[in-house]
């Protein structure tokens, strides 16, 4: 199959509305990352979707809408919660589980009775789902295991040959994928952190909320998981990463006495000329916001430049950073030494 990259017009709109209305897959920007978007209520379009991405058949998709009524099918009642959250942070990026309503096909939610449902705020997503009247179903737009891509040329690389188009809106904002939060019990949880913070949820709603127990941690495999994504090996780079957790000093010593052949250190700009070894920088240390929004790039950089070890610079675990942790530790396999 050829993969068409297209910048945003009438016509390249027109034709991804129409692809994804003949149950077709197209890659489309949204503020977080770029998704692989196909008609959720569309069996067919669903398992397109799997198989581009050679994803696992037990992890579920979100559900993309443009505005409030086309709720109406796609979950089968609104939570409290789930309300505040929509009317505080909607468009924008937070997933919201939900039950399940009965037009999402079965294959969208991996056979779950709930979905996760995201109103985008980046222009085009919503110009596609409003136009196409498609609520659609949408992954990162990334292989299986790779960082999400964040731009559409990382799309290409991972989707050449699958997927008939792209349609390419430039960098994406928050660098991170949505924030995840189910709403099916009384203390909503967070499944998976974003740029919309545990605190901005817990004023929003005016209670405590959980943080599942896969989010700053490894996932103990035997435990009931909440949300199938999280016990997958992801945002994954060739090379080897290890996070070391102390001061910058005790950070280059570190690297000093373990030296090898197509090593890198990945840290902060402010860090950068403080290291004679090749660096790959994840924004400023000062700016969660940035690491973000450069993390999965970052990841990418490194394969592209062959690193084969890699010792990262550990972020913050609070706010923004609590994301940019939980995508680093996963990245990293989870191997932290503390210094
Ligand atoms: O920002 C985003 O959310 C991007 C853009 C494209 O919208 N999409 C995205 O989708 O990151 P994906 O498929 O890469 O991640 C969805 C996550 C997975 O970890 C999945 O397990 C979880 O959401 N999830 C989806 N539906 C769920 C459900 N019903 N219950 C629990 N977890 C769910
Ligand atoms: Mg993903």
């Amino acid at each position: 199959m050829e993969t068409q990259i297209l910048k945003p017009t009438e016509d390249s709109i027109n034709l991804a509305c129409k692809l994804l209305q003949n149950g077709e897959v197209v890659a489309v920007p949204t503020e977080t990352v770029y998704g692989l978007a196909g008609d959720s209520t569309n069996p067919s379009a669903i398992q397109k979707i799997f198989t581009a991405k050679g994803r696992p058949q037990d992890n579920p998709l979100i559900v993309h809408i443009a505005n409030m009524d086309m709720l109406d099918g796609i979950v089968s009642k609104i939570p409290d919660d789930a309300k505040k959250l929509a009317e505080t942070f909607w468009p924008g990026p937070i997933t919201i589980i939900m039950p399940k309503g009965n037009k999402v096909c079965d294959s969208t939610c991996a056979g779950l009775n709930s979905v996760g449902v995201r109103m985008p705020s980046h222009p085009i997503a919503h110009e596609i789902i409003s136009r196409s009247r498609i609520a659609f179903a949408a992954p990162s737009a990334n292989l299986s295991g790779k960082p999400s891509p964040t731009n559409a040329n990382d799309v290409y690389t991972d989707m050449i040959g699958r997927i008939p188009l792209i349609i390419d809106g430039g960098e994406c904002d928050a660098g991170v994928e949505s924030t995840v939060i189910s709403t099916l019990d009384d203390t909503p949880i967070i499944l998976r952190p974003g740029v919309i913070t545990k605190e901005m949820i817990e004023t929003c709603l005016n209670k405590k909320v959980d943080i599942a127990k896969g989010v700053l941690e490894k996932h103990v495999s035997d435990k009931k998981v909440l949300s199938p994504g999280i016990k997958y090996k992801h945002y994954a780079p060739k090379a080897n990463i290890t996070i070391l957790k102390g001061t910058l000093e005790e950070f280059k010593k570190y690297v000093d006495m373990h030296t090898c052949d197509n090593m890198f250190v990945m840290c902060f700009d402010e860090e950068k000329d403080a290291f004679v070894l090749p660096t790959i920088t994840y924004g400023s240390i000062t700016s969660p916001q940035e690491q973000a929004h450069r993390l999965f790039r970052a990841l990418r950089e490194l394969d592209e430049m062959h690193a084969e070890t890699v010792y990262a610079r550990c972020p913050e675990t609070t706010g923004i950073s609590m994301a940019v942790y939980n995508r680093l530790i996963r990245a990293a396999g989870f191997r932290i030494i503390q210094l």
